[in-house]
């Protein structure tokens, strides 16, 4: 029986891209080992959103060339972002790589197994939505689903419509059933997967696809990333509050607070208007959690834009944000500009992004203390022993002694009995 061995960088999208890769080489007959050392066939699914994503995947592929030198017959593999952006040029960095297939193409591993022959796969597929690839999935009890695939915004610092093409959308029914089925093994929480959900788009739209799955049978939860402000409607925000198994969490990118710079990053909505959103959100839904993503040090980002910045995150009040030096990449737009930020001058807004943010978050989790909340068991917690660890609806982590009967799946209302920046602790409802 011949193994492989999957290393993942970046995304849900990637990791969930690579319960494909692992459902097909199962299907042939494949067992998984984590050890590429012990592996016949190792497969990189790679991320090019940001620099760095990628300078750790090339070092992990130069690791390979000593190990294929002395086992000619290990199979190699580099699929994802960085197989589309790269394709035939990264044989001049690595000719001992055997395949290339983008994230578009999944698909194709299967050739390159039965026939043991060299792929390189990076066509736009217009078939993506149709495909048919077996899913080996990593947990037993939240499953993530593509409804579409690909990307139309172009924001200018962004390789993902290069990387994963134009935006397509799954036909309902086969969502509607793949969830179904879910639901009947077992699955309690389904993650819908998309750059750009809300702009889903197939016979219903992204709230009547929720009306839809929000009627499965002996499903609990329902998630969505990521949304577009731009693409946020006002019926959306309704749909949220009145589905009983939609959670009451949004991730929405802001990227910057100073309109100036969301022109140039081509976001096509002012801080007025995502600020006006953020208000509609928290007053039809007042429990509702927002997290967001910024961008520290866009091409021609001032002191001034970056105190707009700041002082977005105090007006907002996030729960929870993911922020990022600017990185320039390939073919995009930005990294073209006139005006490129200092990497000290990134790194020192980057900090103060994160210090603001830091006690917002952690005032916000102690507001939660003494509040009930709905808890959906995920399992013993591996960071702390006697104790079980499971998510709000806000997708807050919570830790709860075991002490208190539960079990892996169920859904259960405790006590925020303590917060602090990074997890809850529940106690029995008194
Ligand atoms: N540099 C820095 N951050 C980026 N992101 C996307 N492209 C870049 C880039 N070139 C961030 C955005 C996006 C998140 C997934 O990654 O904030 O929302
Ligand atoms: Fe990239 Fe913008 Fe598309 Fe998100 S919406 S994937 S940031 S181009």
């Amino acid at each position: 029986m011949r193994k492989y061995c999957i290393v993942t960088f970046g995304c849900q999208m990637n990791v969930h891209d690579s319960e494909k890769i692992s459902g097909i080489l199962k299907a042939e007959g494949c067992a998984q080992t984590d050890d590429p050392r012990n592996a016949d066939i190792v497969i990189f699914n790679t991320c090019s959103i940001r620099q760095k994503a990628e300078q750790k995947f090339y070092s992990e592929l130069g690791r390979m060339k000593a190990l294929k030198k002395k086992r000619p017959d290990l199979q190699i593999t580099v699929a994802g972002c960085i197989a589309q952006q790269e394709g035939r040029n990264l044989l001049k960095r690595a000719s001992f790589v055997d395949n290339i297939i983008g994230p578009q193409n999944i698909h194709m591993l299967r050739n390159t197994l039965i026939n043991m022959s060299a792929v390189i796969a990076i066509d736009d597929n217009p078939d993506i939505t149709d495909a048919q690839i077996p899913v080996s999935r990593s947990d037993g009890l939240r499953a993530w689903i593509n409804i579409m695939y690909g990307c139309n915004n172009f924001c200018s610092y962004c390789v993902v419509p290069y990387t994963r093409g134009r935006e397509k959308s799954r036909a309902s029914e086969s969502i509607i059933t793949e969830v179904r089925t879910l639901s009947r093994q077992g699955y309690r929480e389904i993650t819908l997967l998309g750059q750009n959900v809300n702009s889903y788009r197939s016979d219903l739209d992204f709230n009547g696809l929720l009306r839809e799955l929000n009627e499965v049978h002996g499903l609990r939860r329902i998630r969505f990333v990521t949304s577009h402000p731009k693409d946020l409607s006002d019926e959306l925000i309704d749909e949220i509050k009145s589905l009983d198994k939609v959670c009451e969490h949004i991730h929405l990118p802001l990227q910057s607070g100073s309109t100036r710079i969301l022109s140039l990053m081509n976001r096509k909505y002012t801080f007025e208007e995502y600020l006006d959103k953020i208000h509609k959100l928290k007053m039809k839904i007042p429990t509702i959690a927002i997290t967001s993503d910024i961008i520290a040090g866009f091409p021609q980002e001032s002191d001034e834009d970056h105190e707009s910045t700041l002082h977005a995150l105090e007006q907002i009040q996030f729960d929870g944000i993911f922020a990022f030096k600017y990185s320039a990449r390939p073919n995009t737009l930005a990294a073209m500009m006139d005006g490129q930020v200092d990497e000290t001058v990134k790194a020192k807004r980057l900090h103060q992004i994160f210090s603001v943010q830091d006690s917002i978050t952690e005032r916000k989790n102690k507001e939660l203390e003494g509040t009930l909340q709905e808890v959906l068991i995920e399992g013993e917690s591996q960071d702390k022993p006697g104790y079980h660890v499971g998510k709000t609806r806000t997708n807050k982590i919570v830790i709860i002694p075991s002490t208190y009967a539960m079990k892996q799946g169920d859904v259960i209302t405790i006590r925020i009995a303590r917060a602090a920046r990074h997890s809850l602790e529940g106690a029995p409802p008194k």
